[in-house]
């Protein structure tokens, strides 16, 4: 079947449609896919190469979606500019007409594609070619992406594919549609009414995702309920994964180890015994009924009070194993977390998610893959890569990282984390020596894996802005264009973001791209400064709390992580206190050993550091902290005048919400300075250098600060 789409009709009804209707507001809803009307020439040029689109496999739901994405796109960019005949053909090798342009799908792969400019029976054609419809859905969302930017070559020859296999968000969401470290509304999964109704908005979910190569999510909190996988609800999970299918988006769900027991159907969750294997098997089989193309299972287990296979006596690789033997005949697989600490483990939380799993290494089944958080610790505003990457050679592990800013200041405080992803990606692990990135870890080249992926714990909600606010849409786009690609800088895929969210006015994309850039040493500098870490209020983590230290948990503890004293701060995990270093390979524990070769932005989460000593600045490190914490709160209202400066730019709605939330960051910068320098000023007993302002307020007064209502906490 072929679809003939004309240009210049379209474009006619778009303006017509336009004028009758107020503009639409600009509330974020519509994310990096506005396609709003190109300048001048770049829609002119737009106009003369896209007359028509045209596939031979409308059938195909996905190359429908993308035919789709394509004409809500093109006649709304070229606005008035009219059609020059030019024609876009899009599909995959069932298509005769692709079969013998002579492609080089070869090196595309299953999901990748191929962008070029042919001609073909004498017409100038643009094509757009996957092996399958989803690497054609792709090419689209990556031409409109060129397209939105002004930037498309005047010759298009591009092939990519993803480095990364599974490119899964992680949804934290419960099945009351509340939100762990949710902080942009509620659940956009609406369970109550499904699976009769379904929302209009998880189509556009769908679409931003695929958008950036997104192919999984997890539907429910790694904190699971057994109720997930009851037939009610798989039937629910079912028409989410219908709605998202066409967009080359899997589902899968987090499985608590104890549903068998808890749903009353068997006496055990002990995986080695026969009755458990069978009712995982047998879920396994009921799912896949539901859910053809089902992902498989996320697992949480013995972490933080959540049941596993330990309270059986079991490894976690034999928990997993049994997992995964279950969705194997279906081709599922199981992501087994490696963020398991102790309460009853004396050693350092950081050391014991590796002395747990290295072990195992090479005991997991071939379906399982490993999910290590980027740090040893928790998604810290910075934390030296985890350990057990590179030190798991026999195993795929995948990388999580978290894109809701449970320790980043929530939705409000403007901080992009694409360079803390890829300084994570960058990191040498040295396991083979030189060059053993963790990129090539997660993307499986260093040990020749094929199981490879990286899952974002997602910032999505039912706000209309999707995620709490503008800036945190950077996130999400981030994350998916990092796992499509770890090598992409973070620098160019916040000029790509910022062209297509705002516009693509260099007067705007630069200084835009340079305050991203730096937002998030900012949030380091004022919370969290040389390598301090999990200071953050009790509970919601909203907001300093360094001096609480009587939490029954040790490790829930901020002063178990500062060991602040009247001689020094920072936590020594050298041979002299808990050798956590000699987890890295020999040049890396070589070079966080050593106080002189750390660096500053790790010296406290390795050493013990006496408050007196000098660091290379000149400065004691007393005077060095104030100095960071005065940084912090500078670069914010750095950000405030970057940001009066440029909101002309752009629409008074995003503009105007973007600096009241620039000013709440201020005030919060300013409450993490004081009471931490209140704090640690107390501790130390050191007095101010002269001519720092003092807090605001006395210790107390931080102290007491209560917040009750904080959102994302349960
Ligand atoms: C953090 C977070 C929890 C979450 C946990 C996890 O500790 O605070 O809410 O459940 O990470 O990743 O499992």
């Amino acid at each position: 079947m072929r679809t003939m789409f004309t240009m210049r009709l379209a474009a006619a009804i778009a303006l017509m449609v336009a004028a009758l209707q107020p503009a639409a507001a600009e509330d974020g809803y519509e994310l990096w896919l506005r396609y709003r009307p190109l300048a001048g020439e770049a829609a002119q040029a737009l106009a003369a190469r896209v007359g028509t689109v045209e596939t031979d496999e409308r059938t195909d739901p996905t190359i429908a979606a993308a035919v789709a994405e394509l004409e809500r796109a093109l006649p709304s960019m070229t606005g008035g500019a009219g059609s020059g005949g030019g024609a876009i053909l899009i599909g995959t090798p069932n298509s005769p007409r692709i079969a013998a342009l002579g492609l080089p799908l070869a090196r595309v792969g299953e999901e990748g594609f191929v962008l070029r400019d042919v001609t073909a029976n004498g017409r100038r054609m643009l094509v757009i070619a996957g092996n399958r419809p989803v690497g054609a859905l792709y090419g689209a969302f990556h031409f409109l992406r060129l397209a939105q930017q002004g930037a498309l070559p005047v010759r298009l020859d591009i092939t990519e594919r993803p480095r990364v296999k599974l490119r899964l968000l992680n949804h934290w969401d419960n099945l009351d549609r509340t939100v762990e470290r949710g902080y942009s509304g509620q659940s956009i999964w609406d369970w109550w009414k499904l699976p009769t109704a379904t929302d209009p908005r998880y189509v556009d979910y769908a679409r931003a995702n695929a958008s950036l190569g997104i192919n999984g999510a997890v539907l429910n909190n790694v904190n699971a309920k057994p109720d997930s996988l009851t037939p009610e609800w798989i039937a629910k999970a079912a028409k989410v994964a219908d709605v998202l299918r066409p967009y080359g988006i899997r589902v899968y769900l987090s499985a608590r180890w104890s549903a068998p027991v808890e749903l009353k159907q068997t006496a055990t969750a002990d995986p080695l015994d026969p009755a458990v294997a069978a009712w995982w098997r047998a879920k396994a089989d009921e799912i896949y009924r539901a859910i053809p193309d089902f992902g498989g299972f996320v697992v949480k287990a013995n972490s933080e009070g959540q049941p596993g296979p330990q309270d059986y006596k079991r490894t976690h690789a034999e928990g997993a194993n049994m997992l995964a033997a279950a969705v194997k005949p279906h081709g599922g697989i199981v992501m087994w977390r490696a963020f398991v600490y102790s309460e009853v483990d004396p050693d350092d939380r950081a050391k014991q998610a590796y002395s747990e799993f290295k072990p195992l290494d090479g005991r997991f089944a071939d379906n399982v893959i490993v999910q290590v958080k980027n740090g040893a610790i928790d998604f810290q505003p910075r934390e030296p890569f985890h350990p057990l990457f590179g030190a798991m050679p026999k195993t795929p592990l995948m990388l999580e990282v978290q894109i809701t800013k449970e320790y980043l200041g929530f939705a409000t405080h403007l901080a992009y984390l694409a360079p803390m992803w890829s300084e994570v990606l960058e990191a040498d692990t040295y396991a083979k020596g030189r060059g053993s990135t963790v990129a090539k870890v997660v993307d499986g080249s260093l040990e020749g894996h094929r199981l490879t992926g990286m899952a974002g714990v997602a910032n999505i909600g039912s706000d209309r802005n999707w995620s709490g606010s503008i800036f945190d849409q950077a996130n999400w786009y981030a994350f998916g264009r990092l796992a499509w690609n770890p090598a992409l800088t973070p620098q160019a895929i916040a000029g790509e973001w910022a062209r297509q969210t705002f516009t693509p006015d260099p007067a705007f994309v630069t200084p835009v791209t340079a305050m991203m850039m730096g937002s998030r040493q900012a949030v380091v500098d004022y919370m969290t400064p040389m390598g301090l870490a999990h200071l953050m209020a009790t509970g919601h983590h909203y907001g300093p709390g360094p001096w609480v230290g009587d939490l029954a948990r040790p490790e829930w503890n901020p002063t178990y992580y500062h060991r602040a004293d009247k001689d020094g701060i920072g936590f020594d995990r050298t041979r002299t206190g808990s050798n956590a270093v000699a987890q890295y390979a020999a040049p890396v524990a070589k070079r966080f050993a050593d106080k002189r070769t750390v660096g500053d932005d790790f010296l406290l989460w390795f050493h013990h550091v006496g408050w007196d000593e000098r660091q290379p600045s000149g400065r004691t490190l007393w005077e060095e902290l104030v100095t960071r914490y005065d940084r912090g709160v500078a670069s914010v209202e750095g950000m405030q005048r970057t940001w009066a400066g440029l909101a002309p730019l752009i629409d008074t709605e995003r503009a105007a919400q973007i600096a009241s939330f620039l000013v709440i960051q201020k005030e919060e910068a300013i409450w993490w300075r004081d009471a931490s320098l209140a704090y640690f000023g107390s501790v130390s007993g050191r007095k101010l250098p002269a001519g720092v302002r003092p807090p605001a307020h006395d210790l107390p007064y931080y102290e007491a600060i209560r917040h009750p209502y904080a959102p994302g906490h349960h």
